[in-house]
């Protein structure tokens, strides 16, 4: 039976055709692409502001049709920017698409193929059902909240120890509430497997195979004895351990992945210590609690902080087979980026583009919309995206329930402009008694 999205997809892929076809004529890509010479920090820095400088100038010259770009780095990209080309990229299977693989990937070689982000193939396919079953993808409360968040609360103290909060003591309680979700209560205190993550995360090749080594037999050792109310437990049950699913792999994946809480969370606070009305709302809803862990309010001030400083500014795709945009054709082996964090700060698509606005996300169709796109979307969507949303939240409503965040650095402007990046490190908030 066709389902609703399938005749949507059809109906896209239609569209995508039809703009091919009436193309005067199927060229092959300009050898040597010169105007991305010029792009001086384009991506290759992974800094969204010197992206936006040259993406705006590529706009300016070349409108919004597809163009090919070269780094600094001297890595040549397709960029995307027109709506159809965003839903295109996003609609495309990941067999034509598909993810470009971290550098630590490249590391660990290819005997020891690490979690989803680096498979091919259908055991790609398999290792996405996998994850999106163990992180419950799409589902606003997952199953295991009882756990997980009495782990944030348990752990949560270490936020507010001392008057000034920052990016270690955040980095601290989030590790530590992350390692009881992932593997269990055991694992709180394992700030040896903290290390070896740190390191692993830096990638320096050689070094890496070994402390690789060394984490998935600790993951073992914990995943031995979880429960089902842990992310290994629930992955372990519910695939073949000795088989190439491995949740081991995937767990060492969701504890890497888990790094993005920390900096949204400082982001988060500081936003709302410069909105003060925002944050008496935020602490309402904290207070009256409830044990869901649903937080509305709250998951919707996450996804504004992510809309203006993503965690991930740019996607990537490399083709893998001959694909054609807007009548150009280019080979198997193009990288196709999506600047998301450029565009959805981009004042013609977004309104109110560059200030706090979580009212937004009130509208059901807000995390559909492809112009924003913080947990991206399609098929190489992140499936942990609620779950890191309910534990950003949760971390946010256990601040704000007994302390008032009264002075931060840096100050924002609550009505100006936002700055285009936000460095979690340089976040200092202080902390004041309800
Ligand atoms: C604030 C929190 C988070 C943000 C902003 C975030 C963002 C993202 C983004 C943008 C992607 C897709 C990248 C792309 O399309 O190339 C992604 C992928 C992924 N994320 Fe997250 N993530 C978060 C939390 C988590 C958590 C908590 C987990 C698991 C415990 C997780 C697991 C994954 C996995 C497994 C993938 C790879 C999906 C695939 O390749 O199919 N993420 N994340």
């Amino acid at each position: 039976m066709r389902t609703v999205q399938g005749a949507a997809l059809d109906g896209l892929r239609a569209r995508v055709r039809a703009l091919g076809a009436e193309a005067p004529d199927r060229r092959t890509p300009p050898a040597a692409p010169t105007f991305g010479a010029r792009l001086r920090g384009f991506v290759s820095t992974g800094t969204p502001r010197a992206s936006a400088a040259a993406l705006r100038a590529l706009k300016a010259r070349r409108g919004d049709g597809p163009a090919l770009v070269r780094t600094r780095s001297g890595r040549t990209f397709l960029v995307v920017l027109d709506p159809l080309d965003l839903h295109r990229f996003y609609a495309e299977p990941v067999s034509l698409l598909a993810a470009d693989p971290p550098e630590k990937c490249r590391g660990l070689g290819p005997e020891e193929p690490a979690g989803i982000g680096c498979s091919r193939g259908e055991l790609r396919a398999q290792r996405r059902r996998i994850n999106e079953e163990a992180l419950a993808a799409g589902v606003p409360v997952h199953p295991s909240c009882g756990a997980f968040l009495a782990a944030v609360a348990e752990e949560a103290p270490h936020l507010t120890a001392t008057r000034v909060l920052d990016l270690v003591r955040a980095r601290h309680a989030v590790h530590r509430a992350a390692r009881r979700i992932v593997l269990g209560d055991a694992a709180a205190s394992d700030e040896e497997l903290g290390g070896w993550l740190r390191q692993l995360r830096g990638g320096r090749a050689r070094a890496a195979r070994t402390v690789y080594g060394r984490t998935l037999a600790r993951i073992q050792e914990y995943a031995a004895h979880a429960d089902d109310g842990t992310l290994v437990g629930r992955a372990t049950r519910r695939s073949d351990p000795a088989g190439a699913l491995d949740p081991l792999r995937q767990a060492h994946h969701w504890l890497l992945a888990m790094d993005a809480v920390p900096g949204t969370l400082l982001r988060t606070l500081l936003l709302l210590g410069a909105h003060p009305a925002e944050q008496d709302t935020a602490a309402a809803e904290a207070t009256r609690g409830g044990t869901d862990g649903e937080l509305p309010r709250l998951r919707a001030c996450v996804r504004e902080s992510l809309r203006l400083f993503p965690v991930v500014p740019d996607l990537i795709r490399v083709t893998r087979a001959e694909t054609e945009w807007r009548g150009v054709r280019y080979p198997a082996g193009t990288s196709v980026l999506l600047p998301a964090a450029f565009l959805q700060r981009d004042p013609e698509r977004v309104p109110a583009a560059h200030v706090f606005v979580p009212g937004r996300w009130k509208n059901p169709d807000a995390d559909r919309d492809i112009r924003i796109a913080p947990f991206s979307h399609g098929g190489g969507r992140c499936p942990g995206d609620q779950l890191g949303l309910m534990i950003t939240a949760a971390f946010c409503a256990e601040v704000l329930r007994g302390h008032r965040l009264a002075g931060a650095r840096p100050v924002l402007d609550p009505v100006g402009p936002l700055p285009a990046t936000l460095d979690p490190g340089t976040i200092r908030l202080t902390l004041t008694r309800r």
